[in-house]
């Protein structure tokens, strides 16, 4: 094993490297002017939080792996469900197990009548990001006993009813936002397509999409599920490691996914895509944003320096919903825009691909939802991922509360004035 040697004045000190990393507290024994040394990292980009198991990401190659499994293979052959499982137990599942599992979360899928009075006493333009938020906290005051988190059936129990209740709470949302009755989840449909008969029936008895447009969104669920270390999952981390039941942990989740540099992306790219409105006025956005204007979102990556492999695996899915919808004329735009900037060195010299989020947006809108909707169909997915880490951060005997450190950049200690003094 090699050893990080520093030598500062008269102190030395060897900090064993393994596993590609230094123990940042070995790195205390080391005095400074101001006590131990410590690393400084805004952002996190350099700092392993945490050693996890559930997906790997080589950002230089544009490479994502769940529990090892490549992403294209899962968006090709496999179901959001059976990703879900694979994320939370770490293993595929056999056809019993995989036929249990689908069964018990589709019978979590019901959620206490009061939820839904909590979703319909906000104000019917209310976000629905905000609204699903308070509602999956909400989720905790009717499972009181989610808090016992240290017992493995309660934490089970409790994934299989976040998992299933997702759907059923996001689809409430939007109902409530329209003016309509919720619907109630159906026994006769399947995870994904429950989901949009609950978005958008009407006065059928069962409603029925298009499979092709099913198989699509089930699709999107799957390129979603997780992506490791994010900004959200690691705030389901940080609120999970004081000791927290997964309706509160994924409440913080969900606050940090609605943020325009995280999930609100694709929302973003789509508001972007009708500003620029026409072809011949590409050139003069992308010039815009070289000089400072704004950024082209749905481009860049903290991990990705290369196209996102999730990017790549909707371009496919694209053709398949516009077969069946029209073509979208946005999609000309978005592009043109990603020719021009893939050729550019200012997005060449800081390695700026797209991302999942570049032609997300764009499908959404093609199944009829409305932009605001768009980040709560990141979450309904997102939440397998956040199940597997907030079950992951409780089990890990290494995990502590979550505290970082800070460099002090204030006044040196003095002395209150009395107000008739200042
Ligand atoms: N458009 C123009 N310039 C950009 C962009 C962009 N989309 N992204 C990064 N840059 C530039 C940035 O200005 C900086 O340039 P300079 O070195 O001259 O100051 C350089 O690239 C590095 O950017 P950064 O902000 O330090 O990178 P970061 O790792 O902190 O941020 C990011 C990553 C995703 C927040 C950022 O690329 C961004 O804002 N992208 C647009 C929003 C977006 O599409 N977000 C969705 C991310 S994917 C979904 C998810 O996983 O959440």
């Amino acid at each position: 094993m090699a050893d990080l040697h520093i030598s500062m004045g008269d102190v030395t000190a060897d900090l064993p490297i393994s596993e590609g990393t230094v123990r940042a507290t070995g790195l205390s024994a080391i005095p400074t002017e101001r006590g131990g040394l410590t690393s400084y990292d805004p952002g996190f980009v350099n700092t392993a939080a945490c050693r996890s198991s559930i997906t790997y990401i080589d950002g230089e190659a544009g490479i994502l792996e769940h529990r090892g499994y490549p992403i294209e293979e899962l968006a090709e052959h496999s179901t959001f469900l059976e990703v879900a499982y694979l994320l939370i137990n770490g293993e595929l599942p056999t056809a019993s197990e995989l036929e249990s599992w689908d069964y018990q979360v589709n019978r979590h899928r019901l959620v206490h009548e009061n939820v839904y009075d909590i979703i319909n006493s906000f104000r019917y333009d209310a976000h629905p990001m905000a609204k699903l938020m308070a509602s999956v906290a909400s989720l905790m005051t009717f499972y009181p006993s989610s808090r016992k988190i240290a017992d493995p059936e309660s934490r089970v129990l409790n994934s299989f009813r976040l998992l299933g209740k997702m759907p059923t709470l996001a689809a409430a949302t939007y109902r409530q936002s329209i003016g309509r009755h919720a619907v109630y989840p159906s026994d006769e449909l399947g995870y994904v397509e429950n989901f949009l008969a609950m978005l958008f029936q009407s006065q059928q008895r069962v409603w029925r999409a298009d499979p092709r447009l099913v198989r699509a969104l089930e699709i999107l669920f799957i390129l979603h599920a997780d992506h490791e270390q994010n900004c959200s999952t690691t705030a389901v981390r940080t609120v999970a490691s004081s000791g927290n039941d997964l309706y509160t942990s994924c409440g913080a989740g969900i606050g940090a996914l609605f943020g325009p540099l995280h999930g609100g992306a694709n929302e973003a790219v789509l508001k972007m895509l009708r500003e620029i409105g026409s072809l011949d006025r590409v050139p003069e956005f992308i010039e815009g944003v070289k000089n400072g204007k704004g950024r082209l979102m749905g481009f860049g990556h903290r991990v990705y320096k290369n196209y996102d492999p999730r990017a790549k695996v909707i371009k496919k899915a694209v053709d398949d919903v516009f077969e069946v919808r029209g073509m979208n004329p946005l999609l000309k735009i978005a592009v043109e825009l990603e020719r021009i900037a893939l050729n550019d060195e200012y997005f060449v010299k800081r390695k700026l691909y797209p991302n999942v989020d570049f032609y997300s947006g764009l499908i959404y809108e093609a199944l009829n939802f409305p932009t605001e909707m768009f980040t709560v169909l990141f979450a309904v997915p997102r939440t397998a991922g956040w199940i597997a880490h907030w079950q992951e951060q409780l089990t890990d005997p290494d995990q502590r509360i979550i505290r970082p450190k800070q460099i002090y950049s204030g006044s040196e200690r003095r002395t209150y004035v009395p107000l008739e003094d200042r």
